[in-house]
């Protein structure tokens, strides 16, 4: 029981340009749950992770206070620590990430917390706890590709948010367009704009193409993922499912080092080794990944996943050693559902593997399937608008929107999984179920 109960949480700040503001800003959370199943050290298996961002600072203390909702205001103190970032351009603008972990939190409780010091405080804001039992049916909202500008999904995204929809939310990759850009003052603000989702629920990241600049290091440096990999790889258990994150960027971006391939890879495949153990398995039927790049897409721009030889499917043969693709990976260890993004349409597949379609059944396709199923879900909105399709879909397409959007999902159980498409073009939805029994159910606008 005691170790059941060792539940932490990391606060963590930014603090940008000497100012002379000394109040929070950009706050938000995060959590790893039950993290890596590799991880050694056990108490920090059971964190939960909470982070905030502050801006400009002057003084290096961290602290959040918080208590139950409902109960007596900041009956508890927690301090972190600050690093500093600089950013690449030619302002050399520097930042202060503050990160704050909250420990011995009761599972699945609110919490109202704000964080600073006395020389400013942020306003309040909500949590709930991770609930760390495997009959739990999570609620997600996920979604890729939303910047600074033309973020249509924000505002219904706040809307729901703040009703309680959801227990996380999974932003498959591209923030901002770019954190890098004017020395960093869009990542700025995008990062306050999110707020006002992301202070509330648990804002889980993988990294996409426009994370780029510098080696990554917006990303790295604004966001705290469980793991030690600074958030470009990591996995992470909630309800009935295991949780993979992983960076496509790696068989793109060799100038930062092609052993991150490698790496990447060897992780990947020691982490589904074990989230496949009989024991775990059981626990957790579901394994589901999400990358940016999308193996599979039937786009009309000529990306990556046009192509039959996609270097995230199929490994890149013009490096030295060549490099392994995903999907016979992926396929081998029984993946359920791959969420991709990058493709700023929403597209659905059937269960597909090596090009050929694997249904469950004609009548059935996403029950018990023999495939993983792919959803490209990258339409949120940013300045670069829509992209398009090819006419004619190719066999393993199942259902394809332009229409802004992201996508709702629920791990109903260890059985079915629930999914649908929210249109913000139109309002109507439409459905479909898939389960593991693979029950899926996709909803798209109509
Ligand atoms: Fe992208």
């Amino acid at each position: 029981m005691a170790a059941l109960l060792c539940f932490c949480a990391l606060i963590s700040a930014v603090c940008c340009a000497p100012l002379i503001e000394t109040q929070p800003e950009q706050v938000h959370v995060s959590y790893p749950g039950e993290i890596s199943l590799f991880m050694i050290d056990s108490c920090q298996s059971k964190q939960r992770q909470t982070v905030v961002v502050f801006i400009p600072i002057i003084f290096w203390l961290s602290v959040v206070e918080y208590g139950l909702w409902g109960g007596k205001l900041f009956s508890h103190t927690a301090e972190g620590d600050a690093s500093v970032f600089i950013d690449g351009g030619p302002e050399n603008r520097t930042m202060y990430v503050h990160r704050v972990t909250l420990t011995d939190l009761t599972p699945a409780a609110s919490y109202v917390y704000h964080c600073g010091s006395d020389a400013g405080w942020s306003d309040i804001f909500y949590f709930t706890s991770l609930n760390e039992s495997v009959s739990f049916s999570p609620r997600f909202a996920l979604f890729g590709d939303m910047g600074n500008e033309n973020p249509q999904s924000l505002s219904r995204l706040q809307k729901e948010t703040q009703m309680g929809m959801y227990d996380v939310i999974l932003h498959i990759g591209d923030f901002a367009y770019d954190m890098h850009e004017d020395n960093g003052r869009i990542g700025d603000e995008f990062m306050r704009q999110i707020q006002s989702i992301a202070a509330y629920t648990p804002y889980m990241t993988c990294p996409g193409n426009h994370e780029w600049a510098y080696n990554f290091s917006h990303y790295r440096s604004r966001f705290s993922m469980p793991g030690h990999t600074e958030n470009l790889w990591y996995s992470w258990n909630i309800g009935p499912a295991h949780i993979i994150s992983f960076s496509t960027e790696v068989y793109f971006y060799l100038e930062y080092g092609l052993d991150l391939l490698f790496r990447q890879y060897d992780w990947l495949q020691a982490d589904l080794q074990e989230a496949n153990r009989p024991e775990n398995r059981a626990q957790r039927p579901w394994i589901i990944t999400m990358g940016h790049r999308p193996m599979y897409c039937s786009n009309d721009d000529g990306d990556d996943c046009t192509h039959f030889q996609s270097y995230v499917r199929l490994g890149r043969n013009d490096t030295k050693p060549i490099a392994p693709g995903l999907e016979d990976l992926f396929y081998q260890y029984g993946v359920d559902l791959e969420l991709w993004a990058h493709e700023h349409t929403y597209e659905r597949l059937w269960p597909v593997y090596d090009y050929k379609v694997f249904n469950g059944s004609s009548e059935e396709p996403y029950v018990n399937p023999k495939a993983p199923v792919h959803i490209i879900t990258g339409s949120a909105g940013c300045r670069e608008k829509h992209d398009g399709f090819i006419p004619k879909p190719r066999d393993w397409s199942a259902f394809r929107s332009t229409d802004y959007g992201y996508t709702r999902m629920r791990l109903i159980n260890g059985t079915h999984l629930y999914l649908e498409q929210v249109s913000d073009d139109q309002v109507a939805l439409a459905c479909v179920c898939v389960s593991v029994c693979l029950f899926v159910c996709v909803c798209v606008s109509e």
